[in-house]
């Protein structure tokens, strides 16, 4: 393995350091010895003269961009613009800037939408471009593809050490507990905690249970994004994955045993599905390395202490 890039001492900027992954890579730099830095939340990423004066100010030596305008499923179907422009924006203004300011490594977060529909699972990195992005994502996606290209091609021209991490679905302390728009697991932990309080018999969970989801505790995504500013030699597309996958309804099971409801899990095969399942393939950053230590137990615990320690489930973050 080629010499690993030193952290130590190194002014390091988080783009997005109040949402759930920005929090943790803000403690994983801070741990790793790197002077981390963060811009007031009014600094808005999509304003391409305020990005710049903040970076002539700051000048930091490191990026890891993970702001990002994201959504579920209906939000991306109904706001496609929002999330186009957006996430286009913030990519575009960091990664130029950070290219202009001589920023040493910089890690953009993309999403596994960036792929095909349909790409053979596990999804590997040389899928990427090899066909169009589920349209229900289109707007979110063709941005995180912007912004990988972006990386690529600011590498190709300019000799940035640019790269892009692709994670699987996230969770961990600092998600949203939103019953409504919540990604998976914290709306399986509201769900089952308020079972719980109410004494109830069941909790119900939406579709057929049946579709399998790949999780990733997000402080071992963290990991991985320090790991890449270290190890990323030769840049493009990383996969961050734990090669696992779990069905909704055994998710549901564990979320249920974590949270202490003993009653019946429910499903309901009127509502919808979704996504039948993604996994995507990480061998190319295992071969560098890194690996998740946080099994799906020990996470889900971690995450319901999260949820119990904010009054209001994080809803209003
Ligand atoms: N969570 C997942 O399962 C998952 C999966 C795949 C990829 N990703 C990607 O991973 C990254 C981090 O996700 P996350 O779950 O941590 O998201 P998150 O909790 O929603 O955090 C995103 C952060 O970006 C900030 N932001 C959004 N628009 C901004 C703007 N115009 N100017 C300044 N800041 C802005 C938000 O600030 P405010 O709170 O002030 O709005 C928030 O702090 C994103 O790029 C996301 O697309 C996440």
């Amino acid at each position: 393995m080629a010499d690993a890039y030193d952290l130590t001492g190194k002014s390091a900027y988080v783009a997005g350091h109040a949402g759930m992954a920005g929090q943790a890579i803000v403690r994983v730099l801070d741990h790793a010895g790197c002077r981390v830095l963060t811009a007031p939340r009014t600094l808005d990423l999509r304003e391409q003269t305020k990005v710049r004066e903040w970076f002539a100010d700051n000048r930091p030596e490191v990026v890891i961009i993970a702001a990002a305008r994201a959504g579920g499923i209906m939000a991306h179907r109904e706001r496609p613009a929002e999330f186009a422009y957006d996430n286009v924006m913030i990519a575009a203004n960091l990664i130029d800037t950070a290219a202009r300011h001589a920023v040493e490594r910089l890690v953009f977060v993309a999403s596994s939408a960036i792929y095909p529909r349909g790409a053979a699972q596990p999804i590997k990195e040389s899928a990427f471009l090899q066909g169009a992005p589920d349209p229900g994502h289109l707007g979110y996606a063709i941005a995180k593809i912007a912004g990988a290209t972006l990386c690529d091609t600011y590498r190709a021209q300019y000799g940035c050490d640019f790269m892009t991490a692709v994670p699987t679905n996230l969770y961990g302390p600092g998600d949203r507990y939103d019953p409504v728009k919540s990604h998976v697991v914290p709306a399986l932990i509201r769900k089952a905690h308020e079972a719980k309080i109410a004494g109830n018999e069941a909790m119900t969970i939406w579709g057929t249970g049946t579709p399998r989801r790949e999780l990733l505790f997000v402080d071992d995504f963290a990991e991985a994004c320090a790991h890449l500013v270290k190890h990323g030699q030769g840049g493009g597309l990383f996969n961050v994955g734990t090669g696992e996958d779990i069905a909704i309804r055994d998710l549901a099971a564990l979320v249920a045993e974590t949270v202490g409801f003993r009653g019946k899990i429910v499903t309901d095969p009127a509502k919808p599905d979704g996504a039948q399942g993604k996994r995507i393939d990480s061998t190319r950053l295992r071969a560098t390395g890194w690996r998740p230590k946080t099994d799906l137990r020990s996470g889900l615990a971690a995450t319901y202490r999260d949820f119990l320690s904010r009054g209001d489930g994080g809803v209003a973050a």
